[in-house]
């Protein structure tokens, strides 16, 4: 920790602790025993480079371990996942002297296209408030901070840098700010990251409200607000906005402005203090550089994670777990060079990687292989030469030209026919920051492979690799079984193998919805926006809120995924814990003959309130393990936020009066029990203005009997006839602002009435 208030240095050494000394460490003040701390990716393990320096992964970084990236902690529905993940990448944080991890990245899926949806947990927010809270509780406690990102609405990569997030307030809060406010209110992180785009016209760098009115204000964040780097524009708007330290630096120019407006009185020195103070502050967290990354262990613990965030998506007539003895046939590019991260800032240099086909043969009695397509789309002859006619019993495609690809898929239909069951690795090309994806089709290839496949081999299951949703139309129907590998990290052909061959039973869980089509998603018409704005028009109906809403026919929904074993919920039970809140006491059976973990999902359904609600959203979970024949009754707390929406009027989080019905769902479209409660609600109206419509006048508590008395005595003889032949007509003007109502005539009302009544409903 400093040894003398950073506030107390001249004004240059206390601004210079603003901004980076270079790419990833921020400036040392001897005097005042201010060492230089190391910044770096994150999330899912240390890219600590020491040479070339870059934000976008292009140069080489240390070797360090490559765990799930957040798509896949996502799945596993677990906050265990996320804890000993978080753990594990603040150990080698630790090792290799890094102060604070940039990372958990918890910005929600909006768009299937979103290109950084490798690097995000859901289109939930609670399932990523919950995750991200306990990968920051995990890394902190090793004693290495956070930096919780990319705040705010940073959804998608086209145009990051520019472009406008124009969003409402309540949709905002309820579902791009909560996991970031669970987090910040929860765990403490010691930074945030501002993001790269503006909101509603403001840079997100520069977002006074967001950063400070918000998240210091409301959450009471205590930390050092970050850059994304190269994330500001004007330094001295951000600076008084609430933006502490700039990353990476600029050689001091930032610096030199902040001092220049600071002697003008263009900027409160205060600022400058603040700022200093916090950045100051980081020093106190540890960062010990030295000792050996424990690599084993954490690869065997990259492996145990990985398999609990595979989705086993559909498993006709029981083909997996793979039979044993069997004879397999495997097939894709991707079984040999697996895809388990996406590129960009956090590509992390692996310790080692697991092949799929290696695992496949470790575990398998009797394995063939051919190669079936090239993944990237590109090949190279030379490789493919290489490759192929190998020793090691495979059959290899040549190069991917038509004749070459006519080649290879006869060959894997060879081997496919062969075999008792054939497996096919398909998957996405690429994924990678700073660029969005234009669809959600596999290629056309692997598409055309999984069909000749299915159609020669007796049983077909599909492993697919991606770090977003892909489209399962045109060949869904023809395979048996197929598993959502996501991207798994350094460990995930070892974690494949295990659930394919049931070392472990699959227990995730899809934390985004798989559409039937792109079209079909709610966020469809407004991504990626255009000149410059992008328009969150579907508000709070994001994700399975939307398709729900509107029952629309997925695929998949949010919430599913399969297991080796059954379970059922046999009761649930619902009781009132204060005024508005409650626990659900939810009976869950393990009906199969293994054990297996179980994901029980509680949902919130009610029309209360003024708002639109969506039809349901998750608002606890809690993920078991249950013996074959075991039965458990598992608690799940309802706070007073689970009934909440956010009143932009009032400012705050309400509780409608009236019905809301707690179900526990085997996903969000599929609910199995069902428990209806009533709550009284937030007590207290909005005030009324004269701009409020007749009906909020006539309907408050307090004013709406005194006015229709008033009403009644003001009111000329031909209004009070008028009202005698229509009684209705009060109701039909209930919608017209009473500035209107009043304007129109029939009613005396004095000023001073008036007044003393809006007084009344405050
Ligand atoms: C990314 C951040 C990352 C930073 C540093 C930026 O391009 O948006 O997520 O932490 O680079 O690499």
């Amino acid at each position: 920790m400093p040894s003398i208030d950073p506030a107390g240095l001249p004004l240059d050494q206390k601004v210079s602790l603003l901004s980076g000394r270079d790419f990833w460490t921020t400036k040392p003040v001897e005097a005042a025993g201010i060492p230089p701390i190391v910044l770096t990716d994150g999330p899912h393990g240390i890219r600590l480079q020491r040479d070339g320096t870059d934000h976008l992964g292009f140069y080489d970084s240390l070797p360090a371990t490559c765990l799930p990236p957040a798509v896949a902690v996502g799945s596993s529905w677990d906050v265990e996942v996320a804890r000993r993940l978080g753990a594990a990448v603040g150990r080698e944080a630790r090792v290799l002297g890094v102060t604070v991890v940039l990372g958990p990245g918890v910005n929600i899926k909006r768009s299937p296209l979103c290109g950084r949806n490798f690097e995000y947990y859901s289109e939930d927010p609670l399932l990523t408030g919950m995750l991200g809270a306990a990968h920051v509780r995990g890394l902190q406690a090793q004693g290495v901070g956070a930096s919780v990102k990319h705040f705010a609405a940073n959804n998608q990569e086209t145009d990051r840098m520019r472009v406008s997030a124009d969003v409402d307030e309540r949709t905002l809060r309820e579902i791009y700010l909560a996991a970031f406010e669970r987090i910040v209110t929860e765990t403490r992180p010691a930074t945030v990251m501002a993001a790269y785009n503006r909101i509603n016209g403001t840079p997100a760098s520069q977002h006074r409200w967001l950063l400070t009115d918000v998240l210091r204000g409301e959450w009471g964040f205590t930390g050092v607000v970050v850059s994304d780097w190269g994330g500001v524009n004007d330094r001295v708007a951000a600076l008084a906005a609430g933006l502490d330290l700039q990353m990476p630096g600029t050689g001091g120019a930032s610096d030199a402005e902040i001092v220049r407006a600071v002697r003008a009185g263009a900027l409160d020195e205060a600022h400058v203090d603040a700022g200093a103070r916090r950045v100051a502050a980081l020093s106190g967290l540890v960062a010990e550089a030295g000792g050996e990354l424990p690599v084993d262990e954490h690869h065997a613990l990259a492996r145990e994670l990985a398999t609990d965030c595979v989705v086993l998506l559909r498993n006709i007539g029981g083909v997996l777990p793979l039979a044993r003895p069997s004879c397999i046939a495997v097939i894709g590019d991707l079984a040999t060079s697996p895809r388990f991260q996406g590129g960009g800032s956090s590509r992390i240099n692996p310790t080692r990687v697991d092949i799929p086909l290696d695992a496949i043969r470790a575990l398998g009695e009797s394995v063939t292989y051919a190669r079936g397509y090239a993944a990237d789309g590109t090949d190279d002859d030379q490789e493919a030469e290489a490759e192929a006619g190998s020793s090691d019993g495979s059959e290899r495609g040549h190069g991917h030209g038509h004749d070459d690809r006519e080649a290879s898929l006869a060959q894997a239909v060879r081997i496919a026919a062969a075999a008792d069951v054939a497996i096919v690795f398909a998957g996405i090309d690429k994924e990678t920051e700073g660029v969005d994806r234009e669809h959600i089709d596999l290629p056309a290839e692997q598409v055309a492979l999984i069909r000749a496949v299915a159609a020669a081999a007796p049983r077909t299951v599909v492993v697919l690799a991606g770090g977003g949703v892909v489209s399962l139309e045109g060949w869904h129907d023809e395979v048996d079984a197929i598993l959502a590998g996501w991207l798994l990290g350094q460990a995930a052909g070892g974690a494949i193998a295990d659930v394919l061959f049931g070392v472990a039973n699959p227990s995730g869980h899809l934390a985004e919805t798989i559409p039937l089509r792109l079209a079909d998603a709610p966020s469809y018409l407004n991504f990626p926006g255009e000149a410059g704005h992008v328009r969150y028009g579907e508000g709070v109906m994001v994700g399975y809120r939307g398709y729900q809403t509107v029952e629309r026919t997925v695929r998949y929904p949010f919430g599913h995924g399969l297991s080796y074993t059954t379970f059922t919920t046999d009761a649930l039970e619902v009781s009132l814990t204060g005024d508005n809140t409650a626990t659900a006491h939810v009976t869950a059976t393990n009906t199969g003959d293994r054990a297996g973990r179980h994901v029980i999902q509680v949902y919130v359904a009610t029309a209360a309130g003024p708002v639109r609600r969506p039809v349901r959203e998750l608002r606890a979970f809690k993920k078991i393990t249950l013996r074959p024949g075991e039965t458990r009754t598992v608690d799940l707390d309802l706070d007073r936020r689970a009934f909440t929406y956010y009143d932009i009027e009032l400012r705050r989080w309400v509780v409608a009066p009236g019905d809301y019905t707690i179900q526990v769902g085997e996903n969000a479209a599929h609910i199995v029990a069902e428990r209806t409660i009533t709550l009284t609600g937030d007590s207290g109206h909005r005030p009324l203005s004269l701009d409020s419509p007749f009906g909020d006048w006539l309907h408050h508590p307090v004013v709406g009997p005194q006015l229709r008395r008033s009403l009644g005595g003001g009111m000329t003889e031909q209004s009070r006839k008028a009202l005698e032949q229509n009684p209705d007509l009060l109701e039909s003007i209930s919608s017209m602002p009473i500035r209107q109502v009043l304007s129109m005539g029939g009613t005396s009302f004095r000023d001073e009435e008036l007044a003393r009544l809006m007084e009344l409903s405050r």
